[in-house]
């Protein structure tokens, strides 16, 4: 009898922490390595949350609370889906897990039965495709590629859906692509979902605050509020507040999933941080005005790198939407070999090169489900990004075909 169980067969550990970890040895070994394969703010938590931390602690509030939720911050999480999304929800409505990881997680643990599928458009972030495994569901990926700016368009949708479809996930602004949808776009998609009363819909909105150009940030609830009782909306306090470490996602949704998922939670984790919780009501309801210099901050990075990563040869950068990451295709570099001597025969070889070779790290598409590619996150300081993008373009100079 195996020791380790048949489930871990399907599924990969994270391949952007696997590329973060050996950016991490390499510096600790003494190597120059600037990291572009974090997913999360290189800023702290405001000090206003870290104060509202430190007071729980104070108080005292040290202790298992609800399983999904204080009321208090199921109370601020409805307060801002009326404030920001115009979106009516009741505290019943509300759950609140460890990171929107965990609420995704039981989401899909919650409702997927084997043969199930779940459809999601590639790029990806990498974790969806290995929970729905996990839960022993079928994950169903679309291409949509940047020809078609990263979004899934309404025949792709149509022609994807089966009578086993049970979820659509969507991702706006998107992790690894940064492309958003506006709201004609997810009127569109909502369109062909009417037709199809048995496909719910998982909307990640994690990364809501960080939109640019003007863009207007949508979701699919608010767009179409016929599919509002069919829609898990997620969102989280990690990427807009810089609370990456605190741990706090939630989401909103029909009443009969919202309790499922509390039943997975209980069995699992129990409740959230408690103090966490609580730093998060501080987020949710205390100052917002630093989101728009960070935000502004974040629209000048991106600037920065796609200009810098289009004056590589091989390499072509489109300009996204929002989130922090750009995901330029290396379709030019297929094939040539590096100054190293080694071959470029597919995006991983590329970012393994470019990482022994010139020390900057990157994830390659292939882990998010469209090659050839990579994904930079710009989540880093602007001397670190004008030096990883020259040592990128040096690198790519030196690819001889
Ligand atoms: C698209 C997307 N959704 C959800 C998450 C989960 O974030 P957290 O668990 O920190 O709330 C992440 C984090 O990287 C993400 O990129």
């Amino acid at each position: 009898m195996p020791f380790l169980s048949a489930a871990l067969d399907r599924v990969k550990p994270s391949p952007t922490i696997a590329m973060t970890t050996r950016a991490m040895e390499m510096r600790a070994a003494g190597r120059d390595v600037i990291g572009l394969s974090a997913g999360e703010p290189d800023f702290d938590t405001p000090d206003h949350i870290r104060e509202a931390a430190i007071r729980a602690i104070r108080e005292g509030r040290t202790r298992y609370t609800a399983v999904d939720g204080i009321p208090e911050l199921k109370q601020a999480i409805c307060a801002k889906f009326a404030r920001e999304n115009s979106l009516d929800y009741a505290p019943s409505q509300i759950s609140v897990g460890t990171g929107g990881k965990q609420v995704i997680y039981n989401a899909l643990m919650a409702t997927l039965n084997p043969g199930d599928e779940v459809i999601i458009p590639a790029p990806y972030w990498v974790s969806y495709p290995d929970m729905v495994l996990l839960a022993g569901g079928t994950p169903v990926p679309v291409t949509a590629g940047p020809e078609q700016g990263f979004r899934l368009m309404p025949d792709q949708l149509e022609a994807a859906i089966t009578p086993r479809t049970k979820w659509l996930i969507l991702c706006s602004p998107s992790n690894p692509s940064g492309a958003g949808y506006d709201s004609a776009q997810l009127r569109a998609l909502a369109d062909v979902l009417l037709r199809h009363p048995h496909v719910r819909v998982l909307s990640d909105d994690i990364y809501e605050h960080l939109v640019f150009d003007g863009f207007r940030f949508a979701t699919i609830a608010q767009v179409e509020p016929r599919l509002k009782d069919r829609t898990l909306t997620v969102n989280g306090v990690s990427k807009a507040y810089a609370m990456t470490g605190w741990r706090i996602g939630y989401a909103a949704g029909p009443e009969e999933l919202i309790r499922a998922m509390a039943r997975i939670q209980s069995q699992s984790t129990s409740n959230p941080c408690s103090i966490s919780q609580w730093a998060a009501v501080a987020a949710l309801t205390g100052p917002q005005d630093f989101l728009e210099p960070n935000r502004t901050l974040f629209q000048k990075r991106r600037d920065l790198v796609v200009d810098l990563l289009n004056q590589a040869p091989g390499i072509a950068c489109p300009r996204p939407q929002g989130a922090f990451y750009v995901y330029p295709s290396i379709a030019d570099c297929i094939g040539a070999v590096s100054r190293g001597g080694r071959r470029i025969d597919s995006d991983t070889a590329f970012a393994e090169a470019l990482l022994e070779e010139t020390g900057v790290a990157v994830v390659p598409g292939e882990a998010f489900g469209l090659s050839p590619a990579f994904r930079v996150s710009y989540a880093t300081g602007e001397d670190q990004l004008r030096e990883a993008c020259l040592r990128i373009r040096s690198f790519c100079e030196g690819l001889s075909r």
